[in-house]
């Protein structure tokens, strides 16, 4: 066993609450201004913009060696709101090796994750507090909160996946979720 370059253990604090980690090494923050293309609503979201631009979902992580045989893990934070009347959502990826799984527990909020295999299935898994989703090797990933409150999780996956946003802005994902009447709506 190499005892050399060993990485120190480390622990750290996360608000359940909040939806934050109390001392991230790296916070991504997008807007509705990084957003644009994914939506159907491209004027909805331009008055987004217009009105702010506003956080629209947050990941905090701390600094682990994107390395074979390393963990990544964050917790994500999806602000609730529309666009036009499609819910918030995160822009979704493939991890760079396709073939890496990861683990979302929903630590707080409603929504879904949306995931869709290279072969053009598509499944959408409730995430509500206490639900695990596992997001098998190759299937792209997006969570989607339609709720009133953020949808807070945990993930965790392979060091060396990487993000690989592909072809999810110009084709999207199979399923769009909307609020129409207070229902949710997905098409
Ligand atoms: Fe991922």
């Amino acid at each position: 066993m190499p005892t050399t370059n060993l990485m120190t253990p480390f622990g750290t604090d996360i608000d359940l609450a909040e939806g934050a980690m109390n001392d991230p090494d790296r916070h991504l923050i997008r807007r509705p201004s990084d957003m644009k293309g994914y939506y159907q609503d491209e004027d909805a979201l331009q008055k987004l913009i217009d009105d702010g631009d506003a956080v629209h979902y947050e990941v905090f992580e701390k600094d682990v060696p994107e390395k074979y045989g390393h963990v990544l893990f964050c917790i994500s934070s999806l602000q609730p709101g529309r666009v036009g009347d499609e819910c918030f959502m995160t822009k979704g990826h493939y991890h760079t090796i396709l073939e890496t799984a990861e683990v979302y527990l929903c630590l707080r909020g409603t929504g879904f994750m949306a995931m869709k295999s290279p072969d053009g299935r598509s499944v959408l898994e409730p995430m509500t507090r206490n639900r695990l989703v596992y997001v098998p090797p190759c299937w792209a990933h997006r969570s989607i909160n339609t709720g009133d409150e953020p949808l807070v999780s945990f993930c965790a996956y392979q060091g060396d996946a990487g993000h690989n946003y592909g072809d999810i802005a110009e084709q999207g994902f199979p399923q769009r979720v909307f609020i129409r009447d207070g229902k949710t709506v997905i098409q």
